[in-house]
């Protein structure tokens, strides 16, 4: 195994370059939004200068302190890489986050994982609009800056407050997001919210903010630090139908454990 601390350190510091670097677009008037989709319109999934130089620059960190471990990440990196197989794989998400960036809202990350052997290991979450920062590491637990966190004590849906994550599709899967967020409702929940950021939302989970969350289509990118942080916090992580979460595209629901079931009935009976 590869020395923790140094991964823990290499990972912060590729967020705080990359944080860095995405501050400087958010401010920039000019930067241009593109769709990632090339024939245009029907998907609303953008990517921009800002994703693709954060990406080039956390790739380019942790390749001079680890040359030969391997890398996935959402704008191109390690396009190939077998997940499975991977012994030493960092994970990345350049900008989580994309749209809530494009609309000048400061709720956005840098989200870096290092996994041995397809264990989550490290998980380090930035937002450096607000400058906060989210690490967890296997056995280590989870801390919001430098204060250790769980997740919430709250043991029934009446009176949670839940969070959920829409994916870019605007038909099927998101009519079934809506009917689960209606029956949610009908539990008698405080409110669910959408806040854009898969892992800034795995992120509030750990902290006790959301007693769960769930999305019903997820990257790896987009969950690999983050449900370990949820994990470390106390929580528990599977996808919506209650099975292990995989490495690939997946369903996700996060919850303070407490809440797991509760939940998982919900999402299972209105799975997409
Ligand atoms: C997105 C965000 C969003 C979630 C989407 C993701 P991106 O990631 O995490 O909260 O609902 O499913 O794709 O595209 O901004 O990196
Ligand atoms: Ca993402
Ligand atoms: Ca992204």
């Amino acid at each position: 195994m590869t020395d923790l601390m140094l991964v823990i350190e290499t990972a912060k510091d590729a967020a705080r370059l990359a944080g860095a670097n995405l501050l400087k677009y958010f401010v920039d008037d000019e930067l241009v939004m593109r769709n990632k989709s090339e024939s245009g319109g029907g998907t609303f999934d953008l990517v921009s200068d800002a994703d693709l130089s954060s990406e080039r620059i956390i790739g380019e960190r942790i390749r001079a302190t680890f040359p030969k471990h391997e890398l996935l990440g959402e704008e191109g990196l390690g396009r190939d890489v077998d997940v499975d197989a991977a012994e030493h794989l960092w994970i990345i998400d350049p900008l989580d986050g994309t749209n809530n960036f494009a609309h000048r809202l400061p709720h956005f990350a840098v989200s870096i994982a290092y996994y041995h052997r397809g264990v989550a290991v490290v998980g380090v979450i930035h937002n450096p609009a607000t400058d906060q920062w989210f690490t967890a590491t296997r056995g280590g637990g989870a801390f919001a800056g430098d204060k250790r966190v769980s997740v919430s004590a709250d043991r029934t849906l009446s009176k949670a407050m839940l969070a959920c994550g829409f994916y870019y599709d605007r038909g099927h899967m998101m009519r079934k997001t809506l009917a689960t967020i209606e029956e949610f409702f009908s539990h008698e929940i405080h409110g669910i919210r959408r806040f854009g950021t898969a892992s800034l939302d795995l992120c509030m989970v750990g902290c006790g903010q959301f007693g769960g969350y769930f999305e019903y289509m997820l990257s790896p990118w987009d969950f690999a630090a983050g449900r370990l942080f949820v994990e470390e916090a106390g929580g528990r992580v599977t996808n919506a139908f209650g099975g292990p979460l995989p490495l690939t595209a997946s369903s996700l629901l996060a919850t303070n454990g407490h809440l797991h079931e509760w939940m998982l009935a919900v999402t299972t009976r209105n799975h997409p």
